[in-house]
Order: structure tokens, then C-alpha cells, then sequence
């Protein structure tokens, strides 16, 4: 089934709100082809000329296709925002129907539409009657365990004009918890004529293969995984397409991508911001790594950016030197 032609790949990084931002995009379509959706945008906050929300959705920087997820519940405010979103250089459209967190879903929003599907067929509807863009809809196995209707939900999706859909493994109330169900993921696949990407718990690049050929879905969107790992898109891009396994990425690599990362937050963000948001990163890329988790607790406590730089040289070397000793 082919997937629309702006996405270059079977492959997407998964959208996460507060970390795929435009430095993580851009860092993380450094390294390869892969296909890239924004962090979710509320259309309320759109529809009222929120800067910072506005500065989320504009993706005109970007030399690739950035897909840009919305996150609403009025069909209205979707029809108004989605001409918006197309002026802000979005290549295609993805609503957020799965959220489970708590003041997405009070405000009848993410997953909260799986409970009610006429209202999500009727935004699907207008605002495929409102875009020429690719539109693509996430969602979630259900609401709970007595509540599962990916199946009815895809196919409502499809009816209304999506062009594909990403489905993860867990209902709203497992949040992340537990593991991914791949077999829903190969039901929806069969009750469907449009693609599916399967979403949840795909680790590696062999995991996705795994995924793929369990499931047969179109592609895969891998999240938590990515985090500290920019690489791991494109490398299972790689493997998909080519077979080809990438080396596992040295210390040196390692260090210079989270550099790169946290340059790119410093020109995006200024530097006082870039530090703050360092301090996740830092732990994810520095994951495994020996005395990980004393320079964490010594990293999160710094205030000053040069002071970070020599506290990650520092870190770094003594860990080259573990390596080859
Ligand atoms: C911190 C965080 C933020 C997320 N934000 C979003 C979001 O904005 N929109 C969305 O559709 N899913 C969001 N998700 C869900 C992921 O896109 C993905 O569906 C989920 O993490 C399962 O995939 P994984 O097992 O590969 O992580 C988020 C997940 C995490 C961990």
C-alpha cells in the first residue's frame, strides 16, 4: 500500500510533545531519511495567535517534509486553523486522537474522540473537505480493556478521508505502561485498504522488522526509543530498505551528536532555555554510560552553559578512557 508521496520513508519519528521540536527534528533528519511529525499543536491555542503555540506549528525552517500534528475537539477551530497551518509550511496534517493525558483528554480531546466518534468523523470530515494536504489520523487500541474499537474507529477514519492512519498498541487508560499489543495493530491492518503505521514498543531496527512483518503494517513510528538516540530513525531506515545494520555508535559520536543537540537548543531557544532542556537529553544520551548517573546529578544542578561544556568534556574523556583501557 503506498504511503503519500511527501514521506520518503517507512520509518517516522514519533511526534512527542516538549522533545520533538524543530532542533530534534532537524538533528534527527540529519543523520537520514526518515519522516518527521511536529510536537501535537492545540488549534484553540492557534486559533487565538498563541506566539509560542504559533512558533510550534511553523515548520518553514526545515529543508524536509515536517507533518504537523493538531490537537482539538471542535471541528469548527480545525476548519478555521488548517489554512494557517498549510501557510506555516506544514506537508501534511496528523490528528491527534490518542492522547491520554489527563487536560487533553478534560478537554473532550486525543483520546477522549475514540468515545465519541461522531464528533472525531466529523473533524476528519472537515477538515478533509478544507486540506488537499496528506491528512493522517494517530489513535490508540481504545479507551480500556472493556472498550477496545480500533477496528471501527480505523475504518470510520478511512470512510472520512484519511489518507493513513498510526495506530499505538495500548488503550487511553494502560498510558504507556505494559507492553504495546501488536496483534491489534495486524487487525486494523486487515480491515483497512489505507496504510497503517504500527506505534509501540519498537526498540531497534530489528524490533521493527519484527513489527512489520508481524503485523504487516505500511511503516513504523518509534518514540521513546529516539530519545538520546537521534540515529535510530535513520538506522532503521537503513536496515528496512537496505538490510544494512549500522555499528553501534561510538562514545566519540555520541558526545559530538549531543553537542550538535544542544547547539541547535542554544540558537533556537537562546542559551538559558537550551541549558534547562540539556538536562533531559543529556541523561538520555549519556544513558549506560559508566558514572551516568552521578554526572547527571551533578549536570542537572549547573547554571551556566561553559561551566556544562567542560563538565560533558570531562565526562566524556573519562569515559573514552574506560573504553580503552
Ligand atoms: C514524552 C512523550 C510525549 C508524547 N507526545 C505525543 C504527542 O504530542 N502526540 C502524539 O500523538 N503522541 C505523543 N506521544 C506518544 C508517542 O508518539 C508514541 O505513540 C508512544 O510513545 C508509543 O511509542 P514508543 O513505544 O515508540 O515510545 C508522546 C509520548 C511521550 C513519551
Amino acid at each position: 500500500m503506498m504511503l503519500p508521496p511527501h514521506l520518503s520513508s517507512k520509518v517516522f519519528l514519533a511526534p512527542m510533545a516538549g522533545i520533538t521540536d524543530q532542533p530534534l527534528r532537524q538533528l534527527t533528519r540529519s543523520f537520514g531519511s526518515c519522516n518527521i511529525v511536529s510536537e501535537m499543536v492545540a488549534v484553540n491555542a492557534v486559533s487565538r495567535r498563541n506566539p509560542k503555540t504559533y512558533r510550534i506549528a511553523d515548520v518553514r525552517a526545515e529543508n524536509y517534509p515536517v507533518t504537523v500534528q493538531l490537537v482539538g475537539n471542535e471541528p469548527e477551530l480545525f476548519v478555521q486553523v488548517v489554512p494557517l497551518i498549510e501557510e506555516l509550511g506544514a506537508a501534511g496534517i496528523d490528528i491527534n486522537m490518542g492522547c491520554p493525558v489527563k487536560k487533553i483528554v478534560n478537554n473532550r480531546s486525543g483520546s477522549y474522540l475514540m468515545t465519541d466518534i461522531a464528533r472525531a468523523a466529523s473533524i476528519i470530515t472537515q477538515v478533509r473537505n478544507t486540506t488537499r494536504l496528506p491528512l493522517s489520523i494517530k489513535f490508540r487500541k481504545g479507551w480500556d480493556c472493556n472498550h477496545i474499537n480500533a477496528v471501527e474507529f480505523a475504518k470510520m477514519c478511512e470512510d472520512c478521508g484519511a489518507d493513513y492512519l498510526t495506530l499505538h498498541g495500548r488503550t487511553k487508560t494502560e498510558m504507556y505502561s505494559g507492553t504495546a499489543d501488536w496483534d491489534i495493530i495486524g487487525e486494523v491492518k486487515a480491515a483497512i485498504k489505507i496504510p497503517l503505521i504500527g506505534n509501540g514498543d519498537i526498540t531497534s531496527p530489528q524490533t521493527a522488522r519484527q513489527m512489520l512483518d508481524y503485523t504487516q503494517a505500511d511503516g513504523v513510528m518509534i518514540g521513546r526509543a529516539a530519545l538520546g538516540r537521534p540515529w535510530l530513525i535513520a538506522q532503521t531506515h537503513k536496515f528496512l530498505e537496505h538490510g544494512i545494520l549500522s555499528q553501534p555508535m561510538s562514545i566519540e559520536l555520541i558526545k559530538t551528536t549531543m553537542l550538535r543537540h544542544i547547539r541547535a537548543l542554544s540558537d533556537y531557544y537562546g542559551e538559558k532555555t537550551a541549558l534547562q532542556l540539556a538536562r533531559k537529553y543529556v541523561c538520555w544520551y549519556c544513558k549506560g554510560m559508566r558514572d551516568a548517573c552521578r554526572f547527571r546529578e551533578k549536570f542537572v544542578r549547573i547554571a551556566d552553559m561553559s561551566q556544562a561544556l567542560v563538565e560533558i568534556d570531562r565526562f566524556f574523556d573519562y569515559n573514552r578512557e574506560e573504553a580503552l583501557s
